[in-house]
C-alpha cells in the first residue's frame, strides 16, 4: 500500500497539531502502515491523501448514516451557503427541523438544537439539576468530553475534584447500581442519562424499572440517543424499546455529518429554559439546519433504519459465524446493535486463550485494524453500517474478517 504522503504529513502535523490531529478515534491506527489523512468521501468510499480508496466502516463516527456526498443534501446546503449561512437572527428553518423531529421522536414536545452530542448532553444535565433542585449525575458510559462525563476516566486532567464528586456511574444492566448510588446519595440525584445501546441491548425489564424508578423519585430520565437516534430506528431506541424518556438527545445522523444536535423533551422541562442559559454563536447556522431538514424528510419518507438494520443483521450473522468456525468464542464476540456492530472482546484479559497467545488486546486490535486497511476497508472496530454499503461491501468485510480470525486461531499475530 502506498502510504508515502501519509507519513510525510505526520511528522508535519506533530509539530503544529498536538497528537498530530484533533480527530482522536485513530489511536490504534499504527502510524506510517495505516492511513493518516483522509481527503475524500463518496457514498460508502474514502479516500486517503495517498489516493489509496477504501470501503469505509467508520461512516464519520456514525454521522453519514446515508453515506457520503449526497447530492440532495449537498444541494440543500449549498443553498444556504449561497444565502449567507449565519444571520444574527433565527431561521424558519428551526422551526421546520423541530416540526420534523417531533413527528419522529415520541418524546420531543420541544426542542432545542447545538452542534455536537456533548453539548445537548450537558445542557440535559444542568436543566435536569434546575427542574428537580437536586445536585448528583449518575450516567451510564461515555456521553461526551466534558467534565461531569470524563471526570471519571483515566484521562480525568483539569476537571475539579468538586465535579467529580457529583457525577457517578452506574453498571447498565444492574438496577441494584442505581438503588445503591440512590441510597449513597440520599436522593440527591437530579437525572439518569443513558445510552440503550452501546455494546449490550437492555436486558428484559431494566428500561421499565429505571422508568418507574426516576417517576417515583422525581428524577429525570435522559436518554442518550447520540448513536442510537435515526439508526436502530428511525424514531430512536425510545421507540425501538417503548419506554419514553423526559429529555433525549440526538446528534450524529441527525444532519448526515453536518455539526448539528437536539435536545428533545417534555414541555414541562423544556420550558424553563428560560432561566437556564444556553446559547452559541454558530447554533443558527443555515447549513446543518437545511441538512438536517432534507436528511429528517428522507428518514421521515423512507425507513432507512429498517434497512440498515436488515444489512448490520446479515454482516453480524456472517461474523458470528467466522468467529464460531475458528473457535474463538471465548476471546471474539460480536457486539452492540445490528447497524452499529462492535468487534469486541470477552473481559477476561487474562483468559486461557490469551495466556496461550501471549499477545496482549491492544496488539490484536492494531493486527485487525491494520489487516483491515491493506484490504482496503476502513474500520476501526466500532463498525457502523450506513445506507451506501452494498452486498458486495458488506461480503468483502467478511471476506477479511475470516482472513484475520484465521491468523489470530493459528498464532500468526
Ligand atoms: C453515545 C454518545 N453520546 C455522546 C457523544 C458525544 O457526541 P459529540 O462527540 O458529538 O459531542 C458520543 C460521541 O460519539 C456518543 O457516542
Amino acid at each position: 500500500m502506498k502510504l508515502e504522503k501519509s507519513r510525510r504529513i505526520i511528522r508535519v502535523a506533530k509539530k503544529i497539531l498536538p497528537g498530530g490531529s484533533t480527530f482522536n478515534k485513530t489511536a490504534f491506527f499504527d502510524e506510517g502502515k495505516t492511513p493518516f489523512c483522509l481527503v475524500k468521501g463518496n457514498k460508502s468510499e474514502v479516500t486517503d491523501i495517498d489516493g489509496n480508496n477504501y470501503t469505509d466502516f467508520m461512516n464519520g463516527l456514525g454521522c453519514n448514516l446515508l453515506g457520503y456526498n449526497i447530492g440532495f443534501i449537498n444541494r440543500a446546503v449549498e443553498k444556504e451557503i449561497n444565502n449567507g449561512c449565519l444571520l444574527p437572527f433565527a431561521s424558519d428553518l428551526e422551526i421546520q427541523v423541530a416540526k420534523k423531529l417531533k413527528k419522529l421522536i415520541p418524546s420531543a414536545e420541544m426542542v432545542r438544537f447545538g452542534k455536537n452530542g456533548s453539548d445537548v448532553l450537558t445542557q440535559a444535565v444542568k436543566l435536569s439539576r434546575y427542574c428537580t433542585n437536586k445536585k448528583h449525575v449518575i450516567f451510564g458510559g461515555y456521553h461526551g468530553w466534558h467534565d461531569w462525563v470524563i471526570g471519571s476516566s483515566s484521562r480525568s486532567g483539569g476537571i475539579p475534584e468538586a465535579e467529580k464528586k457529583i457525577s457517578h456511574k452506574f453498571i447498565f444492566n444492574d438496577f441494584n447500581s442505581i438503588l445503591k448510588l440512590h441510597k449513597k446519595l440520599n436522593g440527591n440525584i437530579a437525572c439518569i442519562v443513558m445510552d440503550l445501546v452501546a455494546r449490550y441491548y437492555p436486558e428484559k425489564n431494566f428500561l421499565k424499572k429505571v422508568r418507574d424508578f426516576c417517576s417515583k423519585n422525581k428524577i429525570l430520565l435522559v436518554f442518550d440517543e447520540i448513536v442510537t437516534g435515526f439508526r436502530i430506528n428511525k424514531g430512536g431506541a425510545q421507540t425501538f424499546f417503548k419506554v419514553t424518556p423526559d429529555l433525549s438527545c440526538f446528534g450524529k445522523a441527525m444532519g448526515n455529518g453536518m455539526p448539528i444536535s437536539a435536545l428533545v423533551g417534555k414541555k414541562q422541562y423544556m420550558k424553563k429554559f428560560n432561566d437556564v442559559f444556553y446559547a452559541m454563536n454558530f447554533v443558527g447556522e443555515k447549513a446543518s439546519l437545511a441538512a438536517a431538514k432534507v436528511t429528517l424528510d428522507y428518514y421521515l419518507k423512507n425507513d432507512v433504519a429498517k434497512e440498515i438494520n436488515k444489512k448490520g443483521n446479515f454482516l453480524s450473522t456472517q461474523l458470528k459465524k467466522i468467529i464460531k468456525k475458528y473457535k474463538l468464542n471465548n476471546f471474539i464476540q460480536i457486539q452492540g446493535m445490528s447497524s452499529r456492530i462492535i468487534i469486541g472482546f470477552k473481559n477476561n484479559l487474562d483468559s486461557d486463550f490469551l495466556k496461550k497467545k501471549s499477545a496482549d488486546i491492544d496488539q490484536i486490535v492494531r493486527f485487525m485494524i491494520q489487516t483491515f486497511a491493506e484490504n482496503k476497508i476502513l474500520c476501526n472496530l466500532s463498525v457502523f453500517i450506513n445506507k451506501s454499503h452494498s452486498k458486495k461491501d458488506l461480503t468483502k468485510f467478511a471476506k477479511i474478517f475470516d482472513q484475520i480470525c484465521y491468523k489470530i486461531s493459528n498464532s500468526k499475530v
